[in-house]
């Protein structure tokens, strides 16, 4: 079983300022991104008994404080956020047509994109982490350049004893090209302890035609771990050489999918730092996830975050 020097645990990635509609017009602002929903989360959850990083660029514009000092107030470690002059965080407006949510974005040229600029911080930040979670948005964003600093800095982090988790999150609109995804998640695969991807993105990638096509493509590129979600399918687990499938328990009144699977990152993820095997994971994940989806937005109030034993 994949295991941990240290709980202490730093995600990495791209978090902007969201724009939900609060009607008539008006929007409510507040803070979102893939590897940042799962961070926060895992900082709630293991409160006092880890230290939870989120690695970005942000700009040096009040937004960008107000985004770092919520962080800070929230438990996070703010000491691996690096600041940009010259640029922004990322933002998106959320538009209601019904209950359908459709999403906007202005990220082209965000601060994150730059999160690799100073590469001794993100080195030294990674330093002391037992866990390093990333995402293919975390990679869609950086310059190829970049991209190849962040798995030299990765790579360095594993030589170290640091494991790495990696959702593939994979949005092509994101991705210069088809074949630009083709051949970078390889490279990451090659440095991924931990792979937990929702079955419909790889579908659309790779063509898997089950999830356990996709468990045996990770296991494939040399993945320890492997949790396929699959909404509210199974989750499919590949630990220890076994293959196991888990029934994910209904959820009645589902109000917004939105960050469902970064919720299930950070239940799995938490409970796994606390030393709970791959299948109590699930059910952390599924228990996340359950309450994520019966909320609109992508992260909990911090009252219904679930308690891990
Ligand atoms: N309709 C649903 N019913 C019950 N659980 C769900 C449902 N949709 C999502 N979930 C939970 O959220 C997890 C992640 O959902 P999924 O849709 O696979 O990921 P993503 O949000 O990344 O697309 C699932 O493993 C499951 O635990
Ligand atoms: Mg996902």
């Amino acid at each position: 079983m994949v295991d941990f020097k240290s709980s202490n645990m730093i995600s990495v990635g791209e978090a902007m300022v969201e724009l939900a509609p609060m009607g008539e017009g008006l929007y409510k602002r507040g803070f979102a991104g893939d590897t940042f929903n799962t961070a926060w989360h895992i900082a709630q959850a293991l409160h006092g008994r880890a230290s939870v990083g989120f690695a970005t660029r942000v700009g040096m514009d009040r937004i960008s404080d107000a985004f770092v000092a919520e962080l800070a107030d929230d438990g996070l470690d703010v000491s691996v956020i690096t600041r940009d002059r010259q640029r922004t965080m990322g933002l998106y407006l959320i538009e209601l047509d019904g209950v359908e949510r459709s999403f906007h974005y202005w990220r082209d040229t965000s601060a994150a994109r730059g999160l690799t600029a100073d590469g001794g911080a993100l080195a030294q930040a990674f330093g002391g982490a037992g866990l390093i979670h990333l995402s293919g948005i975390t990679l869609a964003i950086l310059p190829p350049a970049d991209r190849e600093i962040l798995f030299a800095a990765l790579a360095e982090a594993r030589a170290n004893g640091a494991r790495v988790s990696f959702d593939p999150n994979i949005r092509p609109r994101l991705w210069p090209s088809m074949d630009a995804v083709h051949l970078t998640i390889p490279q990451v695969l090659a440095l991924t302890d931990i792979a937990l991807p929702s079955f419909d993105d790889e579908v659309a990638v790779w063509g898997d035609t089950s999830p356990e096509d996709t468990l045996a493509r990770f296991a494939a590129a040399g993945v320890a771990e492997v949790a396929v979600k699959n909404g509210a399918g199974p989750v499919s687990v590949l630990a220890d050489g076994q293959i196991r499938t888990l029934p994910t328990p209904e959820v009645k009144g589902i109000r917004d999918t939105t960050g469902a699977g970064d919720g299930f990152n950070a239940g799995y993820l938490s409970a796994r730092l606390l030393g709970q095997t791959p299948q109590m994971a699930v059910l952390a994940g599924q228990r996340f996830s359950a309450e994520v989806i019966q909320h609109l937005g992508a992260r909990l109030p911090r009252a219904l975050i679930p308690s891990l034993p």
